[in-house]
């Protein structure tokens, strides 16, 4: 069983009473995905949208495919609005993401009063949801695996319930040091380790989310650990940790990139960009991806090398994302501010610098992907990054511009112009070095980022984790 906050579909109601399902979206789901279709797994998933709510009313036991979807089997858990906006937007996205993302210069200002402490309980509630739905769904000594840190006390819950089970978590996140992550009131902090601790496996993305993990069990808890073999032992019970470095499915992605809706945005960005070089972006809009500092270090490269002015478009793709909350609105609309700045700078009335594009849309994404010179990827911090693992899939010569604080700096740093995130100007002389790479260094870079993005795709990475479960 795979247990998510997001599920791999989701529904919206028309006017009219009709439901339409979609695909869902986001690192996470798509890496599931992958591993769910076809197989008989049980995806336990919480409904999101009115959409979600009406269609689960409607599906016996909130199974979804007992209802005639074409979903695999999927049971979606319909939580009290309430409860839900605490728990997701309040917790888990505006605290709990927050901290595992190191924000510390963003709109988040560490304040847990009285009314945290409301979200909090929330956030166990939702928790202890999941943990009902799957103690009841699951067969003896069947093997859970609970994603996320939506769901971070869910492991130590369901054990309760069930002590039967093998139990795995996965943290598709950052984990933040002991120092920063100490920043949460100190019985959150210690419910949310006790609650991965709960699980017989707990999941990272590199080594360095894994040991910081195991640092904060250390420092906060006073648990026991063994670094070399990565093992955390708490009152009497030991969980492992694992390092398992979620790739791409590159035959599949390649695939999907030749399809005919991905070629006919090819030939609209050909026309758009005609014989320049091109760099692209693609991320959600997201406090965490640096969308900003990103503009401010094309915009220096612009200022420092006026010979590439009329010869280089820089395409920005930022998705929605999270617009409940304030702080996601606020980005968004620096974002638009920063793209207008350079476009008023620099555009003429037959060079567009930069064209930023907002609504969300993956064919056009992946068109990109493949006409991309440049990929620029420079997240504050990130738990792996797809995207500058896709890009080299598709682009048989794109340069990276990589982020040495996101995950996939691990596999990927040796052939990727790593930057520091937070320095505008050292991304900007990236940018320019990316561009004037020599034509064979390039596609030699890209062959290895290529090999290393693709090394473990979905399904040897799900396989991967239920090995060491078993
Ligand atoms: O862990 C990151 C993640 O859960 C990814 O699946 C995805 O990139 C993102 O967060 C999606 O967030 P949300 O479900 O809030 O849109």
């Amino acid at each position: 069983m795979i247990a998510s906050n997001r599920g791999p579909v989701s529904f919206t109601l028309s006017e009219d009473g009709a439901l339409t399902m979609r695909r869902g979206g986001g690192g996470l789901v798509s890496g599931l995905s992958e591993v769910a279709r076809d197989s008989d797994l049980l995806w336990v998933c919480a409904a999101l949208s009115d959409g979600d709510r009406s269609a689960v009313r409607l599906a016996p036991g909130g199974r979804l495919d007992g209802a005639g979807y074409d979903t695999g089997p999927l049971r979606m858990l319909e939580i009290a609005p309430a409860v839900f906006h605490r728990a997701y937007n309040a917790v888990a996205n505006s605290t709990l993401w927050f901290v595992s993302h190191l924000l510390y210069n963003s709109p988040f200002t560490p304040h847990f009063d009285g009314r945290f402490q409301r979200e909090w309980e929330s956030y166990q509630d939702y928790n202890g949801a999941f943990a009902l739905a799957l103690a009841e769904e699951a067969g003896h000594e069947a093997r859970v695996m609970i994603q996320d840190y939506h769901l971070s006390l869910t492991p130590a819950m369901l054990r309760v319930e069930r002590p039967d089970l093998r139990i795995a978590h996965f943290s598709h996140t950052p984990w933040a040091p002991p120092e920063y992550f100490s920043v949460l009131p100190d019985e959150v902090a210690v419910e949310i380790l006790e609650g991965l601790l709960g699980a017989d496996h707990a999941g990272f993305l590199t080594a360095r989310w894994a040991d910081a993990f195991v640092s904060c069990c250390e420092v906060i808890l006073g648990a026991r650990v063994d670094r070399d073999r990565r093992n955390v032992t708490y009152q009497d019970r030991t969980t492992r940790i694992g390092v398992h470095a979620l790739g791409v499915d590159g035959p599949a992605l390649r695939a999907r990139a030749a399809e005919p809706d991905v070629e006919s945005h090819l030939q609209v960005i050909k026309e758009q960009v005609g014989d320049r070089r091109l760099i692209v972006r693609i991320d959600r809009t997201e406090l965490s991806k640096n969308i900003v500092r990103g503009m401010a270090a094309y915009r220096e490269f612009l200022a420092a090398h006026p010979e590439w002015h009329g010869k280089v478009v820089h395409l920005a793709f930022a998705y929605p994302s999270r617009h409940d909350l304030p702080e996601y609105r606020e980005y968004t609309a620096a974002v638009q501010r920063c793209a207008k700045e350079i476009e008023d700078e620099y555009g003429t009335d037959d060079w567009d610098p930069l064209i930023l594009h907002m609504e969300d849309d993956y064919p056009r994404s992946l068109a990109a992907y493949r006409l991309a010179d440049v990929l620029l990827v420079n997240p504050i911090r990130d738990g792996m990054n797809l995207v500058a693992k896709e890009g080299p899939i598709l682009s048989p010569r794109c340069a990276l511009v990589l982020s040495r604080e996101a995950g996939a700096a691990a596999e990927l740093g040796a052939d990727a112009l790593l930057v520091n995130p937070f320095d505008v100007s050292g991304t900007a002389t990236a940018l320019h070095d990316a561009l004037v790479m020599p034509e064979d260094e390039r596609t030699n870079r890209a062959t290895r980022l290529r090999a290393a993005a693709t090394a473990l795709p979905p399904q040897l990475w799900f396989a991967d984790q239920l090995r060491a479960l078993a």
